[in-house]
């Protein structure tokens, strides 16, 4: 039988589900690709904390039990955080890992290195997991839009913040207690600051600028203001004029440029954003030759984002199987370069 077996670095919220969908799923894995995956090792800072998956996969709190284990193939980085997730994905590179990582602070500062690292070492480095969680929109992006010049692409994609508002608006919450709550159902990142500073929107949103127009915004090129300073009667006051208060990302192309902005926006009760609530985001996408799209789901969640680490370790799969038949085309591997910085 043909296995292949992966690494994980990290074992929280998205980590749990990851593991979760390997097994639950395994079938339909097997069917898509012909390979069984195995989930060989997980890093963990505490192994204590893990006990309970400690029968079914081998815990270790050394980098090492992954880099020098040459059955590991794949390897899924969750840890989160710039550094040193950035370190250990470089080492994992090194070690000539295919890497898939959810990890949206990373990938948008320090991507364009990373994209390089792993082309000069004929590795994958898949991240649809870092933007808008469950909602398959970098791979649309680099196959559906391939032909189309994308104008502008704006949304919803901080599920945390999302599902405050939509608390505040719907149920008359305190911005504290739906915090709480989004931190309870495991939305929020373990610091929540990103989250309601609108930084964790901002990094998505230079994601998707890579994606969109093929040019790198640094954080410090645009506005970003999040919600944390939006009181209970700024929301009530949106509702009593026919508008809901939504964090909005836009990355659009300009005369000069692209103009990319996060902020709390009203947005008309009539426009398709507005009915978008709780954790789920939103994504419009505008071509010059196919107008406006729109894709939605949720934007957090440990299943949802653990089912597009999923597409992209089968991604990483097929394009092994490809590369082992002497044919390295894969669509989505092949867009990559779409989304490299100039360099
Ligand atoms: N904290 C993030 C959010 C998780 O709320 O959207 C998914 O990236």
């Amino acid at each position: 039988m043909d296995v292949i077996k992966l690494g994980m670095i990290g074992l929280g919220t998205v980590g749990s589900g990851v593991l979760a969908m390997i097994q639950e799923h395994a079938d339909k894995i097997y069917a898509v690709t012909g390979r069984r995956l195995v989930l060989k090792t997980v890093m963990v800072r505490n192994l204590a904390k893990h006990q309970d998956v400690a029968e079914v996969v081998h815990l270790t709190t050394d980098l090492d039990d992954i880099l020098s284990d040459p059955e590991i193939q794949i390897v899924v980085e969750v840890m989160g955080g710039i550094h040193p997730a950035k370190e250990v994905i470089t080492q994992l590179l090194q070690a000539h890992k295919h890497v898939v990582t959810a990890n949206k602070d990373l990938i948008a500062t320090e991507g364009a290195d990373l994209i390089r690292l792993a082309r000069a070492n004929g590795c994958d480095l898949m991240y649809e997991a870092s933007v808008a969680g469950g909602i398959p929109i970098l791979r649309t992006i680099a196959d559906s839009f391939a032909a189309d010049q994308i104008t502008e692409v704006k949304g919803i994609v901080n599920g945390t913040t999302n599902y405050i508002l939509t608390q505040m608006a719907q149920q008359g919450w305190t911005y504290a207690a739906a915090l709480k709550q989004a931190q309870q159902l495991g939305f929020a990142e373990s610091d929540p600051t990103n989250d309601v500073q609108g930084k964790d929107a901002a990094y998505k949103m230079m994601i998707l600028s890579q994606f969109s127009f093929g040019t790198q915004v640094n954080l410090e090129d645009f506005e970003t203001t999040g919600i944390d300073a939006v009181a209970a009667q700024d929301v009530r006051q949106a509702t009593a004029f026919g508008y809901v208060l939504k964090l909005v990302g836009v990355a659009r192309l300009v005369d000069q440029g692209i103009f990319v902005e996060v902020a709390p926006a009203l947005v008309s009760v009539h426009h398709p954003l507005a009915g978008v609530n709780n954790e789920n985001n939103a994504v419009m996408v505008r071509g010059q030759a196919v107008g406006d799209t729109l894709f939605y789901g949720p934007g957090a969640g440990a299943l949802p984002t653990a089912n597009s680490v999923l597409s992209d370790i089968t991604t990483v799969v097929k394009n092994m199987i490809l590369k082992t038949n002497g044919n390295s085309f894969n669509r989505y591997s092949q867009a990559l370069p779409l989304a490299t910085p100039a360099q």
